[in-house]
């Protein structure tokens, strides 16, 4: 692949003397913890092997030169024009992260830059904190300036949140930065510490389902839940005035002010997060136990808060929800991402994946008129560089 990637670069940019070097962001798949992120909350994601390549040649003119196997589309600019621009699509993103890297005094003086994305787009696997972890890390590394991981995670949400528009939490860029092989991550997205829980599946797969419709809302729908959040911790503030994010609430707590929500739909947003991490906990130990059956359960429960109380699956997530859980050999099976569209994730016995993929797929179709895709996956390390590439 890299040999490839690199004779691709040298085809579409002129040959120089300068040393090009290949860097990897994974995706990421979410196993429990959903939309607990921006309150503060815990999150159980894992890396996956599926992600973003980027291949990078520095220049000394203060121009940055993007391309795509991905997109058609060129993107290029100048150091001294970092602005968002409609038409410069995907380019945007890397656009977003230099300007975050010259806000840190990163040295940069342009580059060529070729990537090549292995994630489906818009199906809730991070390929944006993807391309902007791959970015950052590598730009840095090329210019010898070293930034903790931590804030170049911190620096790609704040090109989401900024430069993009989206509002999104910390998850996708820990995920992404700090992932490990065969490991989930557990994170605290208050005090953001890590714990890395091995992922011991044996005789079972991790297996992802894209719905493979296309996102529309998505974001402006995003932004309404973290409004609604808001909402409701203003609410929970008045009964216990030290709150500082609705994590810090307790299934108890929440049950003694349950009847200070005026409003039916914010008691059920906060309803969600709060049972939600306490799943996530849950789910932790019953992995350290290696308990499969009740993290199974847990992702279930999971997905049934998302559809009914947080409100972000939509018919194809259900649809898909219904029939996996249905097939013998899937444990779990639940929503991950942001919802709206994007994918499931299930854990399937693996003498039991083609039946799942067969009878789901022909199910799916059936109600939906769409055709699902299917990823076994393998969880694979977080950002780095590809080294040993001869060039
Ligand atoms: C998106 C966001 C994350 C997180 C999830 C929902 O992936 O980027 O920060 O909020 O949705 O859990």
């Amino acid at each position: 692949m890299e040999q490839r990637l690199i004779k691709e670069f040298l085809a579409r940019f002129s040959e120089s003397a300068e040393k090009i070097r290949i860097f990897f962001a994974p995706g990421r798949v979410n196993l429990i913890g959903e939309h607990t992120d921006y309150n503060g909350g815990y999150v159980f994601p894992a890396a996956l092997t599926m992600g973003t390549y980027m291949v990078v040649r520095p220049r000394k003119d203060k121009m940055f030169y993007l391309g795509s196997t991905n997109f058609e589309q060129k993107v290029s600019f100048s150091l001294e024009e970092l602005v968002y621009k409609e038409e410069d699509d995907w380019g945007n993103y890397p656009k977003g992260i230099i300007k975050e890297l010259a806000a840190l005094n990163v040295n940069l003086t342009g580059a060529d830059i070729l990537y090549h994305g292995t994630l489906p787009n818009g199906a809730g696997l991070s390929s944006s904190a993807s391309i902007g972890m791959t970015t950052a890390y590598g730009l840095t590394e090329l210019f010898n300036h070293s930034i903790k991981r931590v804030d170049l995670a911190l620096a790609v949400q704040r090109m989401e949140n900024t430069f993009i528009g989206v509002n999104s939490g910390i998850m996708d860029q820990f995920a992404v930065g700090f992932g490990e092989k065969d490991h989930a991550l557990f994170l605290n997205c208050a005090t953001l510490e890590t714990e890395k829980v091995r992922l011991a599946l044996p005789n079972y797969k991790i297996v992802i389902t894209n719905t493979n419709k296309r996102r529309g809302l998505a974001d402006s729908k995003y932004n309404e839940r973290r409004d609604e959040c808001e909402e409701g911790l203003k609410t929970a503030q008045t009964v216990y005035s030290s709150l500082q994010n609705l994590s810090e609430l307790t299934v108890e707590m929440f049950n003694e002010i349950e009847s200070k929500f005026e409003s039916d739909i914010i008691k059920r947003r906060v309803r969600h997060i709060v049972t939600e991490n306490e799943r996530v906990v849950k789910a932790k130990e019953a992995l350290n136990h290696s308990n499969l059956r009740e993290f199974g359960e847990l992702m279930k429960a999971s997905h049934e808060s998302l559809q009914f109380d947080y409100e972000v699956t939509g018919k194809e997530l259900d649809v898909l929800f219904m029939l996996q859980r249905q097939v013998e050999g899937c444990v779990g099976t639940r929503m991950t991402g942001a919802g709206f569209g994007g994918c499931t994730v299930s854990i399937v016995r693996e003498d039991a994946v083609k039946t799942f993929k067969d009878s789901v797929k022909e199910d799916y179709e059936k109600q939906t008129g769409l055709t699902p895709t299917f990823y076994i996956c393998d969880i694979g390390d977080g950002v780095k560089e590809l080294k040993g590439v001869i060039v």
